[in-house]
C-alpha cells in the first residue's frame, strides 16, 4: 500500500504540469482493482486479443477523421487502444495500467471519470472504450464528459452490449467470478441510449463488428454500419445535445 501511494504521488507530480489539469489525489489513492491484474490484462491484447483487437481499431478507423481534437480517454488503462487511435491523452485509477500507457507515449493522469479536474470545454472527443462496463457511476461520468467537452464535442464508446453473444459470454465468466468480468456490469443498448439522452447526449453514428462468435474469430472483419444485436463490439459516437442543461 505503501508503494502505491507514493507511486500515485510520483505520477500525480509528473503529470500535474498543466496547472489546470491537476489531478485530485483524494479520488486518486484509492486502490484500483486493475492494479492486481494490469499485466494479465495487457497481455491479453499479445495472445487470443491480438485478432479482435486488430478488428476493433479497424472499425473506429471509420469514425476518427469527424472527431475535433483533442482527444481524452477515460480509462485509458495500459494505452493500447489509446496508442494505436492516435488518443494523446488519458486518465484512469489504475497506477500500474498508466505506466504502461505512459510507455506507449499517452499524457496520462491518476484519477477517475466522475471527478477529473480537467477544465470545462478543455477536450474535443472523449472516449470510453470497455471501460463502461466496470464503472461504478456511469450517469456522472457521462454528466463530467459533457462539461469537459467543448460546446461541438463528442464522445465516443466502445461497447460490449449485455444482449450481445459476447455480452453473454461475458456475463458467464462473471457469474462464475472470472478475475475481471466480476467487477463488469453490461448495458443493454436501449438502456444505455436512455443514459446518454439523460447526460444531453444526442447520438450521431453506430457501427457494429466482432460478428464472429467467443472462441472463433479467425479472420478480419469489415465493420456494418448502424446497431445490431448480433455484433460483439459496438461503436458509438455522440455529441452534445444542444442547449444542454448541463452548460
Ligand atoms: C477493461 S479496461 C479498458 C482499458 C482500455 N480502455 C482498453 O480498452 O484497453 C477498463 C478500465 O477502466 C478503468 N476504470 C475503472 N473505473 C474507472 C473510473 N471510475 N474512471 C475511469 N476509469 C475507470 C480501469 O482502471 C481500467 O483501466
Amino acid at each position: 500500500m505503501l508503494n502505491y501511494v507514493s507511486d500515485a504521488r510520483r505520477l500525480l507530480t509528473l503529470n500535474c504540469k498543466r496547472q489546470n489539469q491537476a489531478v485530485k489525489s483524494e479520488t486518486s489513492t484509492r486502490a484500483s482493482p486493475f492494479d492486481d491484474l494490469a499485466s494479465a490484462y495487457d497481455a491479453w491484447f499479445e495472445e487470443e486479443g491480438r485478432l479482435i483487437f486488430d478488428i476493433e481499431v479497424q472499425a473506429f478507423q471509420e469514425v476518427l477523421p469527424s472527431l475535433p481534437k483533442p482527444w481524452l480517454e477515460i480509462g485509458v488503462g495500459s494505452g493500447r487502444f489509446a496508442q494505436a487511435l492516435g488518443i494523446e491523452t488519458g486518465i484512469d485509477p489504475s497506477v500500474k495500467l498508466l505506466k504502461m500507457a505512459r510507455r506507449r507515449g499517452i499524457t496520462t493522469f491518476l484519477g477517475k471519470g466522475e471527478q477529473t479536474s480537467f477544465d470545462k470545454k478543455s477536450y474535443g472527443t472523449i472516449f470510453l472504450i470497455f471501460t463502461v462496463c466496470f464503472l461504478d457511476d456511469t450517469l456522472a461520468v457521462l454528466k463530467e464528459a459533457h462539461r469537459i467537452l467543448e460546446p461541438d464535442g463528442k464522445i465516443v464508446f466502445g461497447l460490449v452490449l449485455k444482449e450481445s453473444p459476447w455480452g453473454r459470454f461475458y456475463e458467464q465468466k462473471k457469474r462464475k467470478g472470472h478475475r475481471f468480468y466480476k467487477y463488469a456490469y453490461f448495458h443493454r443498448y436501449d438502456d444505455f441510449t436512455k443514459l446518454l439522452e439523460q447526460a444531453d447526449f444526442t447520438i450521431e453514428r453506430v457501427i457494429s463488428t466482432l460478428f464472429q462468435k467467443p472462441g472463433k474469430v479467425e479472420h478480419v472483419e469489415s465493420p456494418r454500419n448502424g446497431y445490431n444485436p448480433d455484433a460483439g463490439f459496438t461503436i458509438l459516437v455522440a455529441r452534445k445535445t444542444q442547449e444542454s442543461r448541463y452548460d
